[in-house]
């Protein structure tokens, strides 16, 4: 079984359907989608109507959610890029199709904030960290941080977690202390998707390692390189393997759009030529 891992479409359809068409040429199995299909872009009900196709689901993510219900702790330029968003998906407009807007609003209703993958409790699928599902960073540097990390590991309920939301495709590793768990006394590594030679293998050895997977973002990389990001699970060898896909889009076309829309800032727009 092959699985494609997304995340954090932001509402950029450029990239979306370019990550689209490449995993239709690769031949995965099925699309499942982290979280953060909404927010900061343009084109938030095509995005949502292609998760709506094409994934087997979609998680929750903290802009969802805040397109949803409300914004928390966002910044002024992100709460702003909400309630635009919020507004696209309301039947506000004499020709609006409703049924549509009415669907959409169901499809976001539904999300849920974490699964486990085939009822397989080694893969557990959360947007933001497996302690925190909706809101907490795990970023690369936090590998200094071990009780940071010990926290956000411990509620996993196998031997991997998928994450997104930091938009930073990469690996953490987790050796276990002697009692066989995540504690402050593990060694975390975290490896940069970029800085990989080929697909990431999650080596089970004797059990003692724990992973913690993120695919990166399609349509709002922030690791300094602009191309939409988004990872494959393998699962037919013994230990998983992970590829990760890096793809060029329009993202001119994109900036434009958001240039286009005064309450969009310029900023998202060009930030994503740079991917920062
Ligand atoms: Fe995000």
């Amino acid at each position: 079984m092959r699985t494609a891992l997304i995340s954090d479409i932001h509402a950029n359809l450029e990239a979306f359907e370019v990550v689209l068409s490449d995993i239709r040429d690769r031949g995965v199995d099925r699309i499942v989608c982290l979280g953060d299909v909404i927010g900061y872009g343009p084109d938030p009900c095509a995005c949502i109507d292609l998760v709506q196709e094409h994934c087997e689901f979609s998680l929750l993510g903290n802009h969802d959610f805040a397109c949803l219900l409300e914004p928390t702790n966002f910044n002024p330029i992100a709460a702003e890029g909400s309630y635009w968003t919020r507004e696209q998906f309301e039947p506000t407009g004499e020709d609006l199709d409703k049924s549509s807007t009415a669907r959409r609003q169901a499809f976001l209703h539904l999300m849920r904030t974490h699964a486990i993958l085939d009822g397989d409790p080694d893969y557990l699928l959360v947007h933001a960290s497996p302690r925190k599902p909706l809101s907490e960073y795990l970023f690369p540097e936090d590998v200094d941080n071990a009780a940071k990390l010990a926290a956000a590991f411990g509620p996993m309920p196998g031997r991997f977690a998928f994450v997104g939301h930091t938009h930073v495709p990469g690996v953490f590793a987790a050796e276990l202390d002697q009692s066989r768990t995540v504690s402050v006394d593990s060694l975390f590594e975290f490896e940069y998707a970029n800085e990989l030679e080929g697909p990431f293998e999650l080596d089970t050895l004797d059990g003692r390692l724990r992973f913690i997977v993120n695919p990166g973002s399609v349509g709002q990389p922030r690791d300094g390189d602009p191309r939409a990001s988004y990872a494959i699970l393998d699962r037919s060898s013994e230990n998983p393997r992970i590829l990760f896909r890096r793809l060029e889009y329009p993202a001119e076309r994109t900036c434009e759009k958001i240039r286009r829309e005064p309450r969009l800032a310029d900023r998202l727009g060009t930030r994503l030529l740079t991917g920062e």
